[in-house]
């Protein structure tokens, strides 16, 4: 995957087309982390019931997870729903996983034609039977694509995630002296995944909002004021040439931006 696949997918002579031309495609992103956020305001902007932002936003999901798999981006991970979301209405909500399984079922074949493989990270288990095996079925069917790996983060909380980690490193014994940072990874939701290397947010706001906190370390954080449903490939480029534009220093001196590490 490369320049020329996504050309493939956006009109000629367009916006996405200029920025496209100026990727550097040695130096891409491994992992990209989104939290996709702005939902209720791009409906409240529109006098719409917040749920009609959520249903926008799965139009932005389709795009960038094709954009994002056509670039060659190895991992992307989306955050669609956090475990302080519960505090939300019971309709937002179940309007929320209603979208999610017609999403996995209407976009499973692109998802195979694309070879992208599809996990779930987050508390899964505590989501409804019906949601849990939408989601298994869509796991187990991409599980031998060699793509890109495409996360969703869905009742997830970062916080929750060490604790989790903590608790499978507590029951598998590991041996204190053999702790390091890599071996903790390990029994993180994302093990044996890069870290995010570009933290995206819509919607303007400065915080983390409990997001892969170990994971984002070191991760270039990028900040639009766009809102998710109007959020399309053209954001993602830009995003990506203000990444490959940034210093990562890592705590050191200068050197050039370099995917991963
Ligand atoms: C993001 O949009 C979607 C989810 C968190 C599920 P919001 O629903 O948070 O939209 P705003 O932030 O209220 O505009
Ligand atoms: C973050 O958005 C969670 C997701 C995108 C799923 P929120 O809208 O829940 O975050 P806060 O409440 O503004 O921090
Ligand atoms: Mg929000």
């Amino acid at each position: 995957m490369a320049l020329e696949d996504l050309l493939a997918v956006v009109p000629a002579g367009s916006a996405e087309e200029g920025l496209a031309r100026h990727v550097d495609f040695d130096r891409l992103p491994q992992h990209i982390a989104v939290i996709m956020d702005g939902n209720g305001r791009w409906a409240a902007q529109r006098h719409l019931p917040r749920v009609e932002g959520h249903r926008a936003g799965i139009e932005s999901v389709r795009d960038v997870v094709e954009g994002s798999a056509r670039l060659g981006i190895r991992v992307l991970t989306l955050y669609a729903f956090s475990v302080e979301n519960w505090k939300r209405p019971a309709s937002e909500v179940s309007t929320l996983m209603m979208l999610l399984k017609r999403y996995l079922r209407l976009e499973l074949n692109t998802l195979l034609r694309n070879n992208i493989r599809f996990k779930v990270i987050g508390r899964s288990d505590e989501l409804a039977r019906d949601v849990q095996d939408e989601l298994r079925a869509a796991e187990d069917k991409t599980a031998v694509n060699r793509g890109m790996q495409f996360n969703i983060a869905l009742n997830y909380g970062g916080r929750a995630e060490i604790i989790e980690a903590a608790k499978r490193m507590l029951i598998a014994r590991v041996d204190p002296d053999t702790l390091d940072e890599a071996r903790f990874s390990g029994f993180l939701y994302t093990a044996g995944q890069p870290d995010p290397d570009l933290l995206i947010r819509t919607s303007g706001e400065m915080r983390i909002s409990n997001f892969l906190l170990w994971q984002i370390a070191y991760a270039e954080i990028w900040v639009t004021d766009t809102l998710w449903p109007d959020f399309r490939k053209r954001n993602l480029l830009e995003a990506i040439l203000a990444y490959q534009k940034r210093d990562r220093r890592y705590g050191g001196i200068t050197q050039p931006v370099v995917a991963g590490r």
